[in-house]
């Protein structure tokens, strides 16, 4: 019997893997210009945490979340997303003493039993950004400019901008009523979970997967209170005024229950239907709602899994610079100490088994990736010198005084 990874679940390989670094190392890049700072929170959490912050009436809580009793019959949940534990961490680990700005990043594995398809895994990658405590649109702006010069910076080309305001209690206390007018009329058209959700969340049943874009079109709108209204004016002022290139879209309700005024996706239009490389927004009320203090917040998480394949023709193996070969017995422990200086130097090197034929490790050196081949065999060792070989253009061999080899490797190698 062969076992196999479960469905939705999956390797990563190179240069796929290297890919995900690379997004990670640009990610952190623009972290540190923008002094987000990182925390690193459990994978697993109870599960009320997922059901008061993500919400009882989403998708992810009602039907995707890993959820199970542990053997001391605690009922936890494996995170479907990093927002609630960073509340919770903000509230627990009194962040907002600290005197300082509670603008945290992290970057991790979530899980969601969603069906899967192209771009959509049951354990992927976020990079997530959240900023605690400051309510002003100055903090939507600056989160909202910084996931699009990391999507620019990490090298994608071509993403749009979505905003919306969702508003916050106050609006939506009336807007509540008209909507549950227009959805019980429209009940029909809703798939039956979402039906269930009319009394409970009318705004989650707009996010309806099965006839939600037909029906969000024709729903009334929200019409945004004073200070809502001014939030986001001055949102995409801000906006403009920092280059980021976005549109309003009216019709942007996100999948999570968390959200007050503004909310945004950057979305591209090479992915299929999962089109949303990253989604975020403002959430006021929750770290109050979940215990803490009343602490403003906005923050947006970015899929990597999606990005990795936007930007799959960039993907690089690591390979080595060089590739050491023994082609002798007595030139095998040379060779292995020629290994330990080129790394020493800060070369990339690698090799096969000096114990096997000159040819089988041509054969591993070819297929290594590697700029040169190195080759020590009787003569280079009495003479003190390396046999150079390049691999890609496969040029002559050439011999080089190991004096002059570190040189020389450098000059070749990018
Ligand atoms: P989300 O929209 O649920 O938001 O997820 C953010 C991003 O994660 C999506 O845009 C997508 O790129 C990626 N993603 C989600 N599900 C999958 C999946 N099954 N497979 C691959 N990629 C996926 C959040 O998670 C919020 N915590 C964002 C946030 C932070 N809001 C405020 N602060």
């Amino acid at each position: 019997m062969t076992l196999h990874s479960l469905r939705g679940f999956r390797d990563l390989l190179p240069p796929e893997s290297s890919l995900f670094t690379r997004i990670e190392a640009a990610a952190r890049g623009v972290f540190a210009l923008y002094g987000y700072r990182e925390i690193r929170i459990p994978t697993i959490e109870s599960r009320e945490l997922f059901v008061k912050s993500t919400g009882d009436t989403t998708d992810i809580v009602e039907k995707e979340m890993y959820a199970f009793t542990d053997q001391g019959g605690r009922e936890v949940a494996v995170r479907p997303e990093g927002t609630p534990g960073v509340v919770r961490a903000y509230i627990e680990q009194n962040l907002s003493q600290t005197g300082r700005n509670g603008k945290y990043y992290y970057m991790g594995n979530m899980f969601r039993a969603e069906r899967p398809q192209a771009g959509r895994y049951r354990e992927f990658t976020q990079i997530g950004a959240e900023c605690i405590g400051n309510p002003s649109p100055f903090a939507d702006a600056e989160s909202i400019g910084m996931l699009v010069k990391l999507l620019e910076k990490a090298g994608v080309r071509g993403l749009s901008a979505e905003v919306n305001s969702l508003g916050c209690a106050e609006c939506r206390k009336s807007y509540r009523e008209t909507l549950l007018d227009y959805l019980r009329a429209n009940s029909a058209s809703l798939c039956e979970v979402c039906r269930n959700r009319i009394e409970r969340n009318p705004l989650r049943a707009l996010d309806c997967k099965i006839d939600g874009p037909a029906l969000v079109e024709k729903a009334p709108k929200l019409v945004l209170c004073a200070p809502c209204s001014e939030h986001f004016a001055k949102t995409q002022e801000l906006l403009k005024v920092s280059g980021v290139e976005f549109k309003v879209n009216l019709n942007l309700v996100r999948g999570l229950d968390y959200y007050t005024r503004t909310v945004f996706e950057v979305k591209t239009s090479s992915l299929g239907s999962q089109d949303a490389v990253a989604g975020g927004g403002r959430y006021d009320d929750l770290v109050k709602s979940m215990g803490g203090p009343q602490a403003p917040a906005i923050g947006w998480a970015m899929g990597v899994d999606r990005l990795a394949a936007l930007l799959k023709d960039q993907a690089r193996a690591d390979d080595p610079a060089a590739f050491v070969i023994a082609a002798s017995d007595g030139a095998r422990n040379a060779a292995f100490g020629l290994l330990g200086e080129l790394r020493a130097a800060g070369v990339s090197a690698d090799f096969s088994n000096f114990e096997l034929s000159l040819k089988s490790q041509m054969r591993s050196a070819d297929k290594s990736g590697a700029a040169v081949a190195l080759i020590l065999g009787e003569d280079e060792i009495k003479n003190a010198t390396c046999a150079v070989k390049t691999l890609k253009e496969k040029t002559e061999q050439r011999t080089v005084p190991m004096t002059e080899l570190l040189t020389e490797i450098k000059k070749m190698v990018p």
